[in-house]
């Protein structure tokens, strides 16, 4: 298990475990919280699971794909650290991951 930090829209701090393999978005949706409405269900076509990595850990995270990037910078809340919780997977050199929910679209 690795810990992931999730900032809520309402600036709520939840500390989750998650397993290695395990997407930020099916950890964040397993622990109760529904600020992401993850439309596509995780298929990288609706952006609606947007999130915000923390600076010091956009080195580990990396940057997403094609497609996931041009649907991030469709979206007007875009900035540096965006990312699409359903395009990352947990992993243990990610244990201690911070991101935070991005404004609904
Ligand atoms: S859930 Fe639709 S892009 Fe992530």
């Amino acid at each position: 298990m690795s810990k992931l930090i999730v900032i809520t829209r309402d600036g709520e701090e939840n500390i989750l475990n998650g397993k290695a393999g395990t997407s930020l978005l099916e950890i964040i949706q397993d622990a109760g919280i529904d600020d992401l409405m993850a439309l596509c269900g995780g298929c990288c076509s609706c952006a609606t699971c947007h999130v915000y990595v923390d600076d010091a850990w956009l080195a580990a995270v990396g940057d997403g794909n094609e497609d996931e990037v041009s649907l991030l910078e469709d979206s007007e809340h875009h900035q540096k650290g965006s990312r699409l919780a359903c395009q990352i997977n947990m992993t243990a050199e990610l244990d201690g991951l911070r991101v935070m929910v991005a404004p609904e679209e």
